[in-house]
């Protein structure tokens, strides 16, 4: 790997550690203005000083996100569908790689949807991507979607990550399941996971910590965190996880430390 991808790969996934908090906004390029992400901006001006990357899409980037910040930014250029079609799997590559440089990426991100009726399309644009990557040391993160006809089992996940890191991806972002071990095992690159819904703070610190502690090197996690009534609290405790070896429950006291001077201070 030259010098530059590795330099690029080293902002996102710490060296110290081997592991990364990865924020994700992108969700507005299928799902339009996603609960949360209204005003992105305000959003994660208070996150970004614990994420070691910031996924999210060009626009909101230029729009939103002050180019003074030092966080990595992984750019997700794929696209084209919204959640208003049934299939979401007609995604095409959204952005060149000239305009990625042009706003200092750290990589670039793209969808694939095996199994899909655009399977071959949307690996297509993970090579595509892939090739451009490599001309200028620019990783590509590859996030497997999961239709909705496809289960989430440790089967269909290793086999997307698999074909997804065969193709060039430098990182996959998948989803947790069981037997999670069996997906990182087959994959020859680092998985991130999805947070997914927005569930308890309590089970998603433990979810953070079961992808961990079966091989993942952290989370690309979004709605879990920025739609917590403590977010800031959120991505601490998820932070102790993947950086520090804490367990779950460790990280659930600490989040709720954090989460109880939160509303102490709110209501001061
Ligand atoms: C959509 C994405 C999202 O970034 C991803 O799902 C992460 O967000 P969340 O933790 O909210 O699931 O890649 O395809």
């Amino acid at each position: 790997m030259d010098w530059g991808m590795q330099n690029r790969l080293a902002g996102i996934i710490k060296p110290a550690t081997g592991r990364c908090v990865m924020l994700a906004i992108d969700h507005g390029y299928f799902q339009g203005p996603t609960t949360g992400l209204e005003r992105p901006g305000e959003t994660v001006a208070p996150l970004l000083k614990y994420a070691d990357a910031l996924m999210l899409t060009r626009g909101v980037l230029r729009s939103q996100i002050d180019p003074g910040q030092r966080t990595p930014i992984v750019l997700r250029v794929s696209g084209g569908t919204s959640v208003l079609k049934d299939d979401l799997s007609d995604e095409e590559i959204t952005v060149s790689m000239e305009d990625a440089l042009r706003l200092n990426v750290a990589a670039v991100a793209v969808s694939v949807f095996v199994g899909s009726d655009h399977e071959k399309q949307t690996l297509g644009n993970l090579a595509t991507l892939c090739d451009r990557g490599q001309k200028y040391g620019v990783p590509v993160l590859a996030v497997t979607a999961v239709g909705k006809s496809m289960t989430r089992d440790a089967r269909y996940l290793g086999l997307a990550c698999r074909i997804a890191a065969e193709l060039g991806a430098s990182v996959v972002k998948t989803y947790y399941c069981e037997g999670f071990e069996k997906v990182v095992a087959g994959c020859p690159v680092p998985v991130v996971i999805a947070g997914g819904k927005k569930i308890d703070e309590r089970d998603a610190l433990k979810l953070a910590y079961n992808a961990v502690s079966t091989g993942a090197v952290g989370v690309d996690m979004g709605r879990n965190i920025f739609q917590s009534k403590w977010p800031v609290a959120m991505i601490r405790a998820v932070r102790s996880i993947v950086h520090d070896g804490c367990s779950d429950e460790q990280a659930w006291e600490a989040f709720q430390r954090d989460a109880g001077k939160a509303v102490a201070g709110a209501t001061a």
